[in-house]
Parts: C-alpha cells; structure tokens; sequence
C-alpha cells in the first residue's frame, strides 16, 4: 500500500513548522477522512478539493480516501492545506508523479473552480521552504511575496489545473520574476505643528532613545497630532526588521500587494478596543495590534479609557518584546517590540490646570480618571510630558515649525552614537551601561530621593538623560542633561 506526502507548514505565530500531508487511498467503503487535529477551516477543505477536481474533470475514486496531518500532535488552523491536499490525491491516484513533488512545499486556497486564493504566512511558509532546502508552490497573486523570503525556486500558478500541466510536463511555469517594492505613504510632517517647542522637544527625544512616552493635556491640545508624527522622526527599518514585520502582517493577512513594510509602523487602536485584539490571539490565532506595531509605534489615545485588563496586558511585552498567547494545547509567540506613547486628559472633564476653564472637582476628578492606569505601568514610561494648548497668537501665526526630515537627521545621529557605543538604543540599556561623575551622581541621588523615585523610576531618568546627552554629541552625561530629563518624571 503506497502512501503519498507533500511537504506544508502550519504556524506557530509567524514560525513555520513542517507539516506533511500524508494520502493513503485503499479499497473499502467510498469515504473521504481526515485525521490530526484539523481545524474546522482545515476539515472543509475536503469538499473544496473535491469540487476543485470536479471542476478539473477528475472523480475522485470511489475508495476510501484517508488524509493525515502529521505531526498529529500539533493543531492545524488555516485554509492553505487545500493544495497539499489536493496534490497528495492527484499523487496517490498517479496523476501527478510523487518524485516531481519532493522537492516543494505547498501552501494555498481553493475554490470550488479549482483557483488558487491567498493565504497568509506566504513569506513564512518560503523561509521554511528554504531551511527544508525545499521549493515552494503557492497561489499566483504570491509569487512576489515568496520571493521576499528567501532564494528559492517558486511555482505561482494560477489555478490546480496549470500546476497539473505542469508536472505533467505540458506547459512549465517559470519563476516569478518580479520582487514587490515597497509602497511609501506619505507621513504627516511634523512642521504641520506650530508652536509646542517643549513637546516636539520630548518626541526628539522619543524617537531618537526609542522611548516610551505619555502626554498629558487638555482636550484638543494637539496630543494626537504628535503622536501621529513619531514615525516621521524615525528611519527605515533595517531588512531583517522589515522581514519579520512583513511576516507579521503576512500572517494577519494586512499585507497589501504582498510589498514589503519598510516604515516604522504606526498603529492607534481605539479604547474600546478589547485585550484580544490588542495582544492577538481568539479563536483563530492572529497578531494583534501590539505585534502590528512591532519595530513601530503603537498610540494608545485617552489611555485611561481602556479596559484594566488591556493595559495590564500590555506590561509584559513592554519588557520582553514579544507577547506569549495561551492556546488549549500550546502557546503562541509573537514578536511585539514597539515604541509606546500614550495621551491622556488631565483629569475626566480636561480641564484640570487650564487657564481659562476650571476643573470643579479638583481633585477629585483628576483621581478617578487616573486609577485605572497602575504604578507598574505607569513605571515602565519614560518620559511624561504635560502639553499645553497654544495661545491663538500662535495658532494664526504663519510661521511653520521646523521639518520631520530635519529632525529625523539629528535623531539618526543619536542612534547611531548609541547603537556604536552599546549596541541597542538607550531605552533598553540598565545602570551599568552608565557612568556618571560624582557631582552628577550627587545630583541624581538628591533628585530621586526628593521625587521618590523608584530604582526603575531611576533608572529610566538615566536612560532619557543619556539620550538628552547623545543628542547634544556629549561623550557624558551632564548636569544640563539631568536637569532636562527631570523635566519628564515629575507629574
Ligand atoms: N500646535 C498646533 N498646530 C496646528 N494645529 C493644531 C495644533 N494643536 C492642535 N491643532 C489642531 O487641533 C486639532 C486637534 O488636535 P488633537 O491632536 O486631536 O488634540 P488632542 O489629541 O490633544 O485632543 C488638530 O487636528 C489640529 O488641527
Ligand atoms: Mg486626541
């Protein structure tokens, strides 16, 4: 009794795992049977690769068809085991010659027609291919997208029937030829902005110590507006970030015209938004927005108004830079390394501290909107910034601030001063990354006993004061650098 396998992948967040779809057709009772823990996406594959045949002319025979997804141990999700399927029956029924398929995987959707639909995980799936020194057939429209993850030879056919042709020899398909570019969208520029010098001042500082930041202001103050600009301020991703961004966008099925992510992400979901979808996972497992703003930003706008939950979600990632989901039998990591900046109202009704309207129920007002952030979380930002609204003289002015392109210079300079020095950004460096002299010393003993700071809370003054140092090019942190980082503990 012959047994037919074609090489697949299922996904352990964006990690492909081999998968072999192993096909045994034998005489018995016509009947069509898959076992290894198929989802229910997987188990109806069976009829979309039985009407695909059909469409094709071919009968499946009457015998009994069994179909294993090995390992059995690992659950499938997902619609791209319809061409491993299929190509397993039109191998074990000696359509198609079992050798020609050892050498590829294949991932794809069909129709009942017998076309070939996107899936997700395409760039996944052909870097998996390449460690298995494999090929990879997938559908037409991911060629392109195949290409992006690694040198391989590719099968995009259109439909099942041009890929039969194939191995039968009757017409060959050739290698995609063509990489996708990326798409440039155009950023908001921060010269949009005027005034607000000392804000734009802490997002320079963000963007170039990739620091977590909150602001502080009232309603309308032009907090959104900032945070919309942080990624103006950053540079290009570098190619293995922009591959594994892709990935994760491959996997959530975001990739447009499968062109590669090479900008910093930007991603604001609203505060209603629930834990699942800000982490990912649910019952089909998918990154949610903390890994989409991974190597980019991620805007937590009217912080206060998100659930508990969601924000105490977000405390693990924001030290390890992935987020681990729970699965009935395993767990899913993804990557979610991004820089968190969040806006918030001063108090309930926004006007706490405002010149001209009045809060009237100091403090009370204040101390009710601001319990559902924690001590913890609060502690893992960096820097806190009050925003003020600016004065209508300068909203009329016709004065233009300065642009995102000049600005982006001096954060590239800082970074690159950090990343010679210590290898990363200073928002991950500890204590014994810094050094200071002792009247500096002195000054940051007297200053963090004066504000109560915590061993953490001190720690991130060190890191934004060595950032505030680097973007003046000083070889040390000064009394001047220290002073300014001040400026962003005290609330
Ligand atoms: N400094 C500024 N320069 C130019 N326009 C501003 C400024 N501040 C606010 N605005 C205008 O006000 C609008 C509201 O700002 P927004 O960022 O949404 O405020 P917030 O998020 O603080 O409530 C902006 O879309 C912009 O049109
Ligand atoms: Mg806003």
């Amino acid at each position: 009794m012959t047994i037919t396998r074609v090489s697949t992948f299922s996904f352990s967040g964006i990690d492909p795992v081999c998968v072999e779809v192993q096909v045994q057709i034998t005489r018995g009772l016509p009947a069509f049977i898959m076992v290894g823990l198929a989802d229910k996406a997987v188990t109806e594959s069976r009829e979309r690769v039985r009407a695909a045949l059909i469409s094709m002319g071919i009968a499946m025979p009457p015998k009994r068809i069994l179909i294993n997804l090995a390992p059995a141990d690992i659950v499938k999700e997902g619609t791209h085991y319809d061409l491993p399927i299929a190509l397993g029956i039109l191998c074990a029924m000696d359509i198609i010659p079992q050798e020609e398929l050892l050498h590829y995987a294949a991932v794809g959707e069909l129709s009942l027609d017998g076309q070939l639909s996107p899936v997700n995980n395409v760039i996944s799936a052909s870097i998996g291919a390449a460690s298995e020194d494999k090929g990879l057939i997938c559908p037409q429209a991911q060629g392109g997208e195949a290409l992006l993850g690694g040198d391989i030879s590719i099968l995009a056919p259109p439909d099942l029937l041009s890929l039969m042709q194939h191995f039968l020899g009757r017409q060959i398909l050739s290698q995609p030829q063509f990489t996708p570019l990326p798409t440039l969208q155009s950023e908001p520029d921060l010269n949009e902005i005027k005034g607000m010098e000392s804000a734009k001042r802490a997002l320079e500082i963000a963007a170039a110590g990739g620091h977590s930041m909150l602001m502080i202001g009232p309603p309308g103050a032009g907090k959104s507006m900032l945070a919309a600009r942080l990624p103006s301020l950053l540079p290009n991703l570098t190619s293995q970030q922009s591959l594994e961004v892709t990935r994760i966008y491959s996997s959530a099925g975001l990739l447009l015209n499968s062109a590669p992510v090479i900008r910093p992400p930007f991603r604001s979901p609203h505060h209603s938004a629930s834990q699942v979808a800000l982490t990912g996972g649910g019952a089909k497992v998918k990154p949610g927005e903390i890994s989409l703003a991974h190597q980019g930003v991620l805007f937590l706008d009217e912080l206060p108004e998100f659930s508990r939950h969601a924000l105490e979600a977000l405390r693990q990632p924001l030290e390890t830079g992935d987020i681990s989901i729970a699965r009935a039998t395993s767990h899913v990591t993804y990557p979610a390394r991004f820089q968190f900046i969040a806006a918030m109202n001063p108090c309930r009704c926004g006007y706490m501290g405002d010149t001209e309207r009045e809060c009237h129920r100091v403090p009370k007002c204040k101390e009710e909107y601001t319990r559902k952030i924690s001590g913890p979380l609060l502690d893992r930002i960096d820097l806190i910034t009050t925003i003020e609204q600016i004065s209508p003289k300068e909203m009329v002015s016709m004065a233009t601030g300065e642009s995102s392109e000049s600005v982006a210079e001096r954060v590239q300079l800082a970074r690159e001063r950090q990343l010679t020095r210590q290898n990363m950004l200073n928002n991950e460096i500890s204590s014994h990354h810094i050094t200071l002299s002792t009247e500096v010393a002195d000054m940051v003993e007297k200053a963090s006993t004066q504000l109560r700071l915590s061993a953490r809370g001190m720690t991130r003054l060190l890191r934004v004061a060595r950032t505030i140092a680097d973007l003046g090019h000083k070889e040390d942190i000064d009394i001047i650098s220290i002073a300014e980082a001040l400026n962003f503990r005290q609330r």
